[in-house]
């Protein structure tokens, strides 16, 4: 499929398909100012112009009255299989919902209703071209990045990403601690394994240590190793973690969970860089890199008494704070191409890519498990899939009850404000660029910016911590 020429030509090329004589002139006419317009009356025309001219998106009429059967259902089914990212809006008349609704099932981007509003429609093509444009981008930049990643499985193209990716390559050839923030599934323990993975350590063991998940009696034996005898229940010799990652890295994640006991002789280890065995007589010396991890703000642990401000000195010495996905838009599809990518040579599946529904939703989804939530909803849907096309139930993002009181404004409002919400992230908070960028003049964009009651400033705040 030639889904770059999708991306890269000059101007977007628009195919309308209709019967009505009338419909089409009145659409060349209010879009030919924008697009590139192509017209075809019946399907067999139109599919002839989709195969030679590749249109953006197709405006097409669901009936299609003509003495064959194929009608825009038909036309629909041919584009879907085709697999491109093609955007097609259904034009309908008084059909019955149920006809519409198997369209959009189908792979229809929207529908519009006639007596066409050339106002409303113009959005509708605006946003559904702008939806390609994202998506075609992050197919290109994911198989680009498939190429030239440094950090073999870290995914992500996003600033606060290569942010990450610089401290990484500034930490690895150091013996630093290095202490990871981020909420859960944002990829601390991936990022850790990188900096192991890439330092000149990484022929040495790599040893991951949950202090939240071992009990603390046990945890100063599995940290330290304790000799025969030092306890009940010691009836032989045993190494800990930390003797285990000599000449390596041990990574202690869920930092924050760590007793105050725990945290004085973790604190000692690294101001001594030796261990004593528990009921051991001999300090034994060990080379070991510390990478730490927490999804709590130590900070405020500190403030309230449950974490050494000393121990935190000792380990923070450069800290790298993962970002949530929700705040990682132009990742998020990145992301997600990725794991379908993965997970279809897993299980060994066609499924070319995710709907136009299932994208949105993917967008303006919170994300609270981050990117193994992401992940685990494509591969779930990956192996519950039965076409080739993901859709929102496939990734269980399909919210029936939240959907039925959904009308079409609440939808394209929140559409409207996601891409906003982009555009200004691009543009650091510059309004007249975001404008340009959206299509729409300032002053347009001024009165959606008050009505959703977007903060613009939040935007040059932000952007200026990652410049
Ligand atoms: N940037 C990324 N690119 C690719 N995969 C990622 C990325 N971030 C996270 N993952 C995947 O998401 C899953 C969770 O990542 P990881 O275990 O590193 O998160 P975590 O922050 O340690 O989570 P927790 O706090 O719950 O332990 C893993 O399968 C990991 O491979
Ligand atoms: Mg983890």
């Amino acid at each position: 499929m030639r889904k770059n020429e999708l991306l890269t030509r000059d101007q977007n090329t628009i195919l309308v398909v209709d019967d009505e004589e009338g419909i089409r002139s009145q659409l060349k006419w209010a879009l030919a100012d924008d697009y590139k317009i192509l017209l075809a009356e019946n399907a067999d025309q139109a599919i002839d112009i989709i195969k030679s001219d590749m249109p953006n998106l197709v405006t097409l009429d669901i009936t299609l009255s003509s003495n064959s059967d194929r009608d825009g259902l038909w036309v629909l089914e041919q584009i879907v299989k085709m697999s491109t990212r093609m955007k097609v809006i259904m034009i309908t008349g008084n059909e019955e919902k149920e006809f519409i609704h198997k369209a959009i099932n189908m792979g229809a981007y929207d529908y519009y209703k006639k007596p066409i509003d050339i106002d409303e429609l113009k959005i509708i093509i605006k946003r559904a071209l702008y939806i390609q444009r994202i998506e075609l981008e992050n197919e290109t930049l994911s198989s680009r990045m498939r190429e030239e990643r440094h950090f073999d499985d870290i995914i992500g193209d996003c600033q606060q990403m290569q942010e990450v990716y610089s401290i990484i390559k500034r930490v690895l050839s150091t013996d630093v601690p290095v202490l990871i923030y981020g909420e859960s599934g944002t990829g601390k323990e991936l990022v850790a394994r990188a900096i192991h993975y890439q330092s000149i350590r990484a022929k040495k063991p790599f040893i991951p240590i949950n202090c939240g998940a071992i009990p603390e009696n046990l945890l100063e034996s599995e940290l330290f190793g304790h000799e025969k005898g030092a306890f009940t229940g010691a009836y032989y010799q045993k190494k800990g973690k930390f003797e285990l990652a000599n000449e390596g890295t041990a990574f202690l994640d869920e930092i924050g969970e760590l007793s105050p006991t725990l945290q004085v002789k973790l604190l000692r280890f690294l101001q001594e860089k030796e261990i004593e065995r528990v009921g051991g007589k001999q300090p034994l010396q060990v080379n070991v890199r510390i990478v730490a991890a927490t999804n709590k703000n130590l900070e405020s642990e500190i403030q309230k008494q449950n974490f050494r401000p000393d121990l935190y000195y000792r380990l923070s010495v450069i800290t790298i704070t993962l970002p949530p996905l929700r705040d990682r838009n132009d990742d998020i599809l990145l992301l997600a191409n990725s794991f379908l990518n993965r997970y279809t040579k897993e299980y060994d599946k066609r499924i070319f890519h995710f709907d136009s529904l299932a994208v949105e939703r993917m967008m303006t989804y919170k994300w609270l498990g981050n990117v193994r939530e992401l992940e685990n909803r494509v591969k779930r849907a990956v192996i519950m899939s039965t076409n080739n096309i993901i859709s929102c139930e496939d990734l269980g993002l399909d919210d029936k009850v939240q959907q039925k009181n959904t009308t079409l404004v609440d939808i394209v409002d929140t559409v409207q404000r996601k891409h906003i919400d982009l555009a200004l992230n691009r543009t650091k908070g510059n309004v007249s660029k975001a404008a340009r960028e959206l299509g729409i003049s300032r002053v347009t964009l001024y009165d959606l910016i008050h009505r959703f009651n977007i903060k613009v400033n939040e935007y040059r705040k932000h952007n200026y911590q990652y410049s």
